[in-house]
């Protein structure tokens, strides 16, 4: 399973790589939308830079043509080298840029995935990753666990490479279902894994082992300085 951070906020990656076992970013044009007038680039290198050699940055593009998919592919891989993943909407004409684009060794993430035939065919055109809405999917009253299971075992039969990196989370029960279903990995905003931590009796239990070891050996005292 990998665990990726759904934001381009430079303080929340910084926070959450520091304290979560994290194995990427990924963006869209409305994520990087939130951060401000930013110079794109140069932020998306300063999140490179965070995530190191060993983190995919996933990162999409804007236009509505293959032609002009490619060319901004071909713009993101000058800027950001040939590791970054090419996130393209999951079209026609996004089918047809990911076909060429797989051909010439690209790396490419599928997007706004809200059926299983959409899946399939971002697959067969050689996508890296695929990306199911899960809570936009449920929005619409679409079952979104059903599609990530039947993309999960289209992978199988194919013996292809592609991971499900299932995205668009508003709970922590979408997250569990979209894990059991069989995705290889999840991006999540950064403060849905917050809220894995912020239950009371989480706390209490920590508190209560601090209470009863300094009652015994001493205010302040832990492993370090008995
Ligand atoms: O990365 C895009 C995807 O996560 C969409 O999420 O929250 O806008 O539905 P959301």
């Amino acid at each position: 399973m990998e665990f990726i951070l759904d934001t381009a906020n430079l303080s929340t990656i910084e926070k959450a790589l520091d304290l979560y076992p994290i194995d990427g970013v990924t963006t869209n044009p409305s994520i990087l939308a939130k951060e401000g007038a930013i110079d794109v680039f140069a932020h998306l290198k300063a999140i490179q830079k965070q995530l190191g050699p060993d983190r995919s940055l996933h990162v999409q593009t804007l236009s509505d043509t293959a032609e002009g998919i490619m060319a901004e592919a071909a713009v993101l891989r000058q800027h950001l080298g040939s590791t970054v993943y090419v996130k393209i909407p999951t079209t026609p004409q996004g089918l047809k840029a990911m076909k060429h684009l797989h051909a010439q060794g690209v790396r490419i993430t599928a997007t706004a995935i809200y059926s299983k035939l959409q899946a399939f065919l971002a697959i067969n055109a050689g996508a890296d990753y695929l990306a199911p809405y899960v809570n936009r999917m449920a929005n619409l009253d679409i079952d979104a666990m059903d599609v990530l299971s039947s993309i999960s075992a289209y992978i199988a039969n194919a013996q292809s490479s592609a991971k499900i990196v299932a995205a668009s989370f508003k709970n922590l029960a979408q997250i569990n279902a979209a894990i059991e279903a069989g995705v290889q990995a999840v991006t999540v905003d950064p403060s849905l894994l917050d809220a894995i931590f912020s239950s009371a009796p989480l706390a209490k239990a920590v508190s209560d082992f601090t209470r009863d070891f300094e009652a015994r050996f001493g205010s302040g005292k832990n492993l370090t300085n008995l």
